[in-house]
């Protein structure tokens, strides 16, 4: 194995809870198959999902008085409805605390929990991986969208964010507008694809 993974998962292992660890590890062999799958160097992949959840040693109400402490930009909405932030401390601690400086990476990790518009490949991965990977039981419709993971990138993104945004209005939770921004933009591209002659 390549030295510098076993080095982050042993410190993983040393800061997560049990099944935060057990989650990571999955999610990071699911991001290596579907790095396999569209063609994404397997390293970069495998090191986004082991690092995705790292903020996640800190309790949640410790994640703005951390992003105002090492200078990370937040919004009024992830102040109200902080744990969204464990992607963007996230980001930060893979950068300063495991010295990872890919921009690629950090960025996957920076957007795993809302998305954003134009996400690249790794990004894309990294959030159908977390929702898709094997420790998952909840979601109803986790069969297909593992299926549809290895079929159509896209459109599993399209569909799990847009089965989120219904979960959490339904259930009159907090949507970070990042979220609904994402969702928007993802709308736009899916018509272009529908529209766009074979
Ligand atoms: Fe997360
Ligand atoms: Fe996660």
């Amino acid at each position: 194995m390549n030295e510098y993974i076993s080095v982050i998962r042993k410190k993983l292992k040393k800061k997560l809870s049990e099944s935060r660890y057990e989650h990571t590890l999955s999610v990071s062999f699911t991001c290596i198959c579907l790095a396999m799958r569209y063609g994404y160097p397997l390293e970069k992949a495998e090191i986004a999902g082991l690092l995705h959840d790292c903020a996640k040693c800190h309790p949640d109400d410790s994640y703005v008085r951390r992003c105002e402490k090492h200078g990370i930009q937040i919004t009024a909405e992830e102040k109200a409805a902080p744990a969204v932030l464990h992607a963007k401390l996230g980001a930060w601690m893979a950068k300063e605390h495991y010295g990872i400086s890919d921009a690629e990476i950090l960025s996957a990790i920076a957007c795993h929990t809302t998305g954003k518009p134009n996400m690249g490949l790794l990004d894309k991965i990294l959030y159908v991986a977390d929702y898709i990977e094997v420790r998952r039981d909840k979601a109803e419709n986790l069969a297909k969208m593992r299926r549809l993971a290895f079929e159509d990138l896209d459109e599993a993104l399209f569909e799990i964010v847009q089965g989120t945004l219904s979960y959490l209005k339904q259930r009159g939770m907090v949507t970070d507008p990042m979220t609904q921004k994402t969702y928007e933009y993802l709308l736009k591209e899916r018509e272009a694809r529908q529209d766009a002659p074979d």
